[in-house]
């Protein structure tokens, strides 16, 4: 058993993702007894506060955004083992004042030098702290260990992630670098590999003589809030496809992998996408898609156009929207397309993927009644987790008629079912020291790769960024990327695709 005793430095402890993920996800694992006996919390940020007034502070963080609701007994044990210190982050007297800190609660909870950095700052503030960590003889991994855990997003491109890694490589050995990918801490995300490895019924299919294509998106209904300073210099592309998008398709393509220790499955992850054929300025206009919402109407109320938000651009060309029809070139995927969108301001809120079968040899049925639906297998991401399998089968009663209808697993329907929030996976894996959820550095490489490939065939033209009203599925020209294969969209729902009557 891994030795996760361990003092959890937090920067950015004011922050938003602390608020409303790490602390949340601390508490929630404190009450499922999965936190180290030796433990403790420091948040470390530029406001003056003591000890207790963040406290107060995280309570309230706790009570607002934590899938359990409080339990004040267990909150006041809790508490007392959170602290705040307050430094700036080129400050050099702050990180001594924090060093000595820290190695005083050393003694008290006895947690042997143990460190997780936590580094939820903005990205331009990575390599700052990880130097001074350095520079103070903070990150030794000398008789203890001490991680560092990055957030998104890596880089925004190829080049600038190279340099982030080569910094945080001159401090921290590639074993103690935790990137944070957080959709990989999703159930369900863990759950592809096992439906697909684990059941003799999907496996063999799993290749180009039986799947016609695959479809991932994740659809948002928010709009860019008030972060639209940052998604000015990333849209979706990067934002989301880099990430998100890339990783849930290495988990739908991989091929097994040797055994199940981290570095056989992110072997075969990242074979996945360097396989992934490049897209080129001859290429683009036919494979990618990318839009922008205007203004219209989401749940029933007015929203405004993108360009109207808080801190973007009146003229902005940045998208919000964008759907790729991607290759992944091996033998096992040759053929296949693999769409993919992502949007803000869309008719819905899911994320899913759709594997969508083959149809059989147009004989039996299919001459008498026309060309059935196909074969449809739907992963539920969020908010819905589960799998949907939709297939044919004839509607009772004298006449023959066939009829699509499913079978529908719900994971966290049931009351019952509180999945863990996906940040409480991922901290108490790097706590535990296994890194198989998180990305690895040539993960990162080539999904910047592939992604850089679209930036630069878009390099010096806008005229394709279009204007979907805010509240619909996007621009026309997505449902056309498909439409010129011979597919569609599915917009499945748990009721079924939309239009026809279930048994
Ligand atoms: N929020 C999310 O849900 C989310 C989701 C995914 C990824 N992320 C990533 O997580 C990271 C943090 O995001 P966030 O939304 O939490 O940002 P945020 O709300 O702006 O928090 C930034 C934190 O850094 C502190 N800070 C900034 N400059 C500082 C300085 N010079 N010295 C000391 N402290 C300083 C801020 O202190 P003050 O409170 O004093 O300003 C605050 O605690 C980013 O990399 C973001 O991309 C966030």
């Amino acid at each position: 058993m891994a030795d996760m005793s361990c003092i959890m430095v937090i920067f950015g402890g004011t922050g938003d993702l602390t608020r409303r993920k790490l602390l949340p996800a601390i508490y929630n694992l404190y009450t499922d007894g999965l936190l180290p006996e030796n433990f403790a919390v420091v948040a470390v940020g530029r406001r003056d506060y003591s000890h207790e007034v963040y406290r107060n502070l995280a309570r309230e963080a706790v009570a607002n955004f934590s899938r359990k609701s409080i339990d004040d007994e267990k909150w006041s044990v809790l508490a007392q083992r959170i602290y705040y210190k307050k430094s700036e982050f080129h400050d050099d007297q702050g990180y001594r004042s924090l060093k000595a800190f820290l190695d005083r609660l050393d003694t008290n909870y006895h947690t042997g030098g143990n460190r997780v950095y936590y580094l939820a700052v903005a990205p331009e503030y990575f390599e700052v702290i990880a130097g001074q960590l350095y520079a103070h003889d903070m990150a030794k991994n000398d008789k203890c260990w001490q991680r560092v855990v990055i957030e998104k997003p890596f880089g925004r491109d190829l080049k600038s992630a190279h340099y982030l890694n080569h910094k945080l490589s001159q401090v921290f050995d590639e074993s103690h670098i935790y990137r944070i990918d957080h959709y990989l801490g999703k159930e369900m995300l863990q759950n592809i590999m096992v439906i697909r490895f684990a059941n003799g019924l999907f496996e063999p299919i799993w290749n180009n003589r039986y799947i016609d294509n695959v479809q991932i998106s994740i659809d948002e209904t928010v709009g860019v809030e008030n972060r639209g300073d940052y998604y000015e210099r990333a849209g979706a592309l990067r934002d989301m496809v880099q990430s998100h998008m890339l990783q849930l398709l290495s988990l739908i393509a991989m091929e097994p992998p040797v055994d199940l220790t981290t570095d056989s499955i992110r072997d075969e992850k990242v074979k996945v996408l360097k396989s992934l054929r490049s897209i080129t300025r001859e290429t683009v206009m036919d494979s990618v898609v990318r839009g922008q919402y205007g203004k219209g109407f989401v749940d029933g109320k007015p929203v405004v156009a993108y360009r109207q938000e808080e801190r973007v651009s009146p003229d902005s060309n940045t998208e919000t929207f964008v759907a790729l029809k991607v290759h992944v070139d091996n033998f096992r995927w040759a053929g296949v397309p693999f769409y993919l969108r992502t949007g803000k301001r869309l008719a819905d809120r899911s994320a899913k993927i759709v594997i969508q079968f083959k149809q059989l040899p147009g004989i039996l049925y299919f001459k008498e009644y026309g060309p059935l639906e196909p074969n449809l297998l739907v992963i539920w991401i969020q908010p819905r987790e589960g799998v949907y399998l939709q297939f044919n089968a004839k509607k009772p009663g004298q006449k023959y008629s066939i009829i699509p209808v499913h079978m529908d697993f719900c994971q966290n329907c049931a009351l019952y079912n509180n999945s863990p929030e996906a940040y409480e996976r991922l901290l108490y894996d790097v706590m535990r020291g296994d890194s198989t959820l998180f990305t690895r550095w040539d993960e990162i490489e080539s999904s910047w790769r592939f992604v850089d490939s679209i930036v630069e065939a878009w390099h010096g033209r806008n005229d394709d960024v279009l204007i979907y009203p805010s509240g619909t599925w996007g621009p026309e020209a997505a449902n056309e990327l498909l439409k010129k294969d011979g597919f569609k969209w599915w917009n499945v729902t748990p009721q079924g695709v939309g239009g026809h009557t279930d048994l």
